[in-house]
């Protein structure tokens, strides 16, 4: 079943990409800048967006091994847009501290500031794990291996699983709360990105299985080293009442599952296997 779903190649994503281009600063931030001024309790939201910074400053300079790792110009291509979406991405961001949370400021102190904010779980994840396969890529760019697990954590965790999880209930929220609208759009334009890199992630991985068997299991060993602080780093933190996002804990763990667990059975690697 598996092998009959369609996916897209790195040409087609590149040209789909070259559709899709957008500016951080087109977006409009006034209505945001006056809302977040009148806004009694911000914990939550501040909680989310320090997520974000943290995370898209992470996944745009823990990348580059991946380039150096491509195996055909196409995919070199469409890892190249890659990098150019995700340094936006971090842009977007960034401006939103400078316009309407903070004082303006470089980029790396809104994410210091930020970094104060997440948890702990969190920093296991992006500082920890993602930097040491991004280390083993770029030392190996021939090590199918590394390039295996470095997309799995990079492609199927990160922006399959954390990241679409929190832009459903985060977008979700804000919708329903009719706030920070310009938030809500920037947000939606780095989603429609996100997709395409899940794309690519999930196109990777079911060639390279399907290549050699063997990397069905480092696909496993990856997931299970990564999912129990994956679990924790969407629970909330204590303090916060998560239950203004109008959904549990338990619905955010059976949304990110639930996702994973298609796209692992498209790679060829089911969740039941792991
Ligand atoms: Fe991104
Ligand atoms: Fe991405």
């Amino acid at each position: 079943m598996s092998a009959q779903t369609h996916l897209h190649d790195p040409q087609t994503l590149y040209r789909h990409w070259e559709e899709s281009q957008w500016s951080p600063w087109e977006i409009d931030l006034t209505a945001d800048r006056e809302q977040w001024e009148a806004m009694e309790d911000r914990s939550l939201i501040m909680f989310v967006l320090s997520s974000l910074m943290v995370a898209e400053e992470r996944i745009t300079t823990k990348f580059s091994g991946l380039l150096g790792a491509h195996g055909s110009e196409e995919e070199a291509t469409f890892l190249a847009t890659q990098q150019v979406d995700e340094a936006r991405h971090m842009q977007f961001y960034a401006r939103f501290q400078n316009e309407v949370v903070a004082e303006p400021a470089l980029i790396v102190e809104h994410v210091q500031r930020a970094r104060a904010q997440v948890s702990a779980a969190f920093a296991t994840i992006f500082d920890e794990q993602l930097v040491a396969a991004h280390d083993r890529l770029l030392a190996n760019p021939a090590d199918a291996a590394a390039k295996v697990a470095f997309v799995t954590i990079y492609h199927q965790i990160l922006e399959g699983t954390l990241g679409l999880t929190t832009f459903e209930f985060a977008t979700r929220f804000l919708r329903r709360e009719g706030q920070l609208p310009g938030f809500v759009a920037g947000y939606g334009k780095i989603h429609h990105d996100e997709h395409r890199h899940i794309a690519y992630g999930t196109w990777f991985l079911r060639e390279a299985v399907a290549r050699d068997g063997a990397l069905g299991d480092v696909v496993r060993q990856t997931l299970r080293e990564l999912l129990p602080a994956v679990a924790e780093s969407l629970t909330p933190p204590a303090g916060t009442d998560s239950s203004v996002l109008g959904a549990s804990a338990d619905e955010l763990r059976a949304f990110a599952l639930d996702g994973l667990s298609r796209r692992l059975n498209i790679i060829g690697v089911p969740l039941t296997t792991l």
